[in-house]
């Protein structure tokens, strides 16, 4: 196999210790050396400057650069005609397509032409709203070509989700379809992009890419058909020079209060940690195929679909569809089809194939792969083992890889083959990474054997820069709770072996199927219901989605059969308001929620009830009303 222009693979245990002592003794040095591996225009003239009490990161600053130059320009002498992105689709009757990087290339460029036509200039901030189609790639990447700042919503999001996005970052472009194809279903888009619009003044220009061939109203000098434009525009379109520091891309969020918020990520440091990452994780051959089956609204498929794998030269598959159509067998059809060697999906898809039984698998060729990755949520040991055993046939290290929208890149995971998997670890910090446990207080936990709240206390160059538009609130969310450190909001043990295990989140955050939900935004949501007077909304363990919603709700009147209907329309209005991934597992009407003389929720003890513990509440005895736990209990479903 030849080799990759790039030198940054890590390929024994003792170079992934030398590294990651070095990284730790000379960060600058070492990431210095990495970003030597990189296409620069000019370089930068300082490495790193950091200060966490004012939530300041700069990584390569004064270093000038485009990530699409590293992403495409320069490996078109070397593997023009080799697959950049195998796109399959939902159908698996329709053919697949495949970009080769020369052809990836001058789409992109094209479609910055178009972009420009309409205005668009460097800082412009451009949202898009697409299936996943290979438009969908093509846009992010045009969008980094003229250095305008892409902000991805994922396509499950309602209109208000989207209008607030767009107003949040006051984008003046919109990339959206008509409609995209998920299992048997067809879901417009371009029509929830329109009745966004309604409240976006900041829009002038929507570009609408042909999917579904779903009718679409097109208003006048506003929206425009993506393949019209093309024809109009030459496909030459040189890179805009960007400062290493430059946004690249915001991605929204939930926490634990709030709306989302706005995640920023810069040009240089997130090129070059998704790209390492990418290289040593999975640690992938040149001509191998890399299928991360993440949907490219989230940060997995930016870094894992998109810029790693494409910075790095590598073949990335993007799949449209769901795991179980037009059966359970189908991600195990695409494998056998496309060759893949790379597989990298969450323990919900695996929970949820492992329920059909092997019937789905068995029969299929998977000899062709190589790494399995795991990502989002905790993975429980049964599902590794079930993923270990019947789709890595036992001889697939696993590389349970945590990380954050805010971390840009894999954090804490095995580097596959070189470091030694256990059922459920993320296990070591990868080089550059230093996390430290602490208590609530803040104090270290030292030692191994240990449980505590996971902090890192060194930047690496993935690390979020702000919350845009709002730099307070990217202090006060990950620099404020622990002086000095970043805090991740999940809760950690660090084993005997020095190993990590991530616990999950420690704040009111949920963790549905992998995706982020805050239970404020769901209240809020729950709220806006007529007749609803007040809600909770906690997580609860769920054997697919990993947690599920619990909502406690107070309405003004539910009685008898109402119940179901009020039910239903709650349902409705969350969709509405948010999107079906943040719709409540479990509605629980209730007349008072536990609160303290204050007035604050006691949410532990909702927590308590959702798991199904009644009979272990703990102390109650600061209740305002204890009576009202009773109904609860007595209530819980
Ligand atoms: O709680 C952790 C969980 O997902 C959260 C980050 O969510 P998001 O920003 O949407 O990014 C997901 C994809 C990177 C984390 O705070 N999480 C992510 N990966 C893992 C995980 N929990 C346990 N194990 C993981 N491998």
């Amino acid at each position: 196999m030849s080799k990759l222009m790039m030198n940054l693979q890590i390929s024994s245990f003792e170079d992934y210790e030398s590294a990651y002592n070095q990284s730790v003794t000379d960060p600058e040095g070492f990431w210095a050396e990495v970003a030597q591996n990189f296409q620069w225009r000019k370089p930068w003239k300082k490495t790193l400057e950091w200060d966490f009490t004012t939530a300041t990161t700069k990584w390569f600053a004064g270093g000038k650069m485009n990530i699409t130059e590293n992403a495409l320009d320069r490996h078109l002498a070397t593997r023009g005609d080799q697959a950049a992105i195998i796109w399959e689709s939902n159908d698996p009757n329709e053919e697949s397509v495949t970009l080769t990087y020369k052809m990836l290339h001058q789409r992109v460029c094209q479609f910055a032409n178009v972009l420009k036509k309409h205005g668009a200039k460097k800082g412009d901030r451009i949202c898009i709203y697409m299936p996943m189609i290979p438009e969908l790639a093509i846009a992010v990447l045009a969008c980094a070509r003229i250095g305008a700042i892409h902000s991805v919503v994922f396509g499950g999001f309602s209109a208000q989700s989207i209008a607030d996005r767009i107003n949040d970052a006051q984008c003046n472009i919109v990339i959206t379809s008509d409609g995209s194809f998920r299992g048997n279903k067809e879901i417009g888009l371009k029509s929830t992009v329109d009745d966004a619009l309604i409240q976006c003044p900041s829009v002038q220009k929507v570009i609408v890419s042909t999917r579904t061939r779903t009718p679409v109203s097109m208003l006048k000098g506003r929206d425009v058909w993506w393949e019209n434009e093309v024809k109009t525009v030459s496909s030459d379109c040189p890179a805009e020079e960007m400062d290493a520091e430059d946004m690249l891309f915001i991605l929204y969020t939930s926490g634990s209060t709030g709306k989302p918020k706005g995640v920023v990520h810069t040009c240089g440091g997130y090129m070059v940690y998704a790209t390492y990452t990418f290289a040593n994780v999975f640690q992938y051959q040149q001509g191998q195929v890399h299928f991360c089956t993440a949907d490219i609204g989230w940060i997995t498929g930016h870094s894992y679909i998109v810029y790693g794998p494409l910075c790095y030269g590598a073949t990335s598959l993007m799949f449209e569809g769901v795991p179980t159509y037009p059966d359970a067998g189908r991600f195990w059809d695409v494998i056998d089809k496309h060759k893949v060697d790379i597989l990298y999906t969450a323990p919900t898809a695996i929970r949820s194939l492992m329920g059909f039984g092997l019937d789905y698998v068995n029969g299929k060729d998977l000899s062709s792969l190589k790494v399995l990755g795991s990502v989002g949520e905790p993975i429980n040991e049964e599902a590794w083992n079930w993923y270990n055993e019947n789709i890595g046939k036992g001889k697939c290290p696993i590389v349970d890889t945590w990380w954050q929208t805010e971390t840009g890149g894999i954090l804490i995971s095995p580097i596959a083959g070189v470091t030694k998997t256990k059922p459920a670890y993320a296990t070591l910090p990868l080089p550059g990474v230093q996390p430290i446990l602490v208590d609530e207080k803040g104090e270290e936990i030292t030692g191994n054997g240990v449980s505590g709240n996971l902090c890192i206390k060194f930047p690496w160059p993935g690390i979020i820069r702000t919350t845009y538009g709002d730099h307070d609130r990217c202090i006060q969310t990950y620099f404020s709770t622990y002086k000095n450190l970043y805090f991740t909001g999940d809760g950690c043990m660090r084993d005997e072996d020095g190993y990590y295990r991530i616990t999950g989140r420690v704040d009111d955050v949920i963790n549905v199927s992998g995706h982020r939900i805050g239970t404020a935004e769901v209240e809020n949501a729950i709220n806006m219901h007529l007749g609803v007077v007040e809600s909770a909304v906690v997580g609860y363990p769920h054997d697919i989605k990993g947690q599920g919603i619990y909502a406690y709700v107070i309405c003004e009147k539910v009685q008898g059969d109402d119940s179901d209907l009020t039910r239903r329309d709650i349902l409705a209005t969350v969709t509405r308001v948010i999107g079906p991934i943040a719709k409540p597992d479990k509605i629980q009407f209730v007349s008072g929620l536990p609160k303290t003389r204050s007035g604050k929720i006691m949410r532990r003890i909702l927590r308590k009830v959702a798991e199904g513990e009644i009979n272990n509440l703990g102390d109650t005895s600061t209740l305002l009303d204890p009576a009202v736990v009773e109904e609860i209990k007595a209530g819980a479903l």
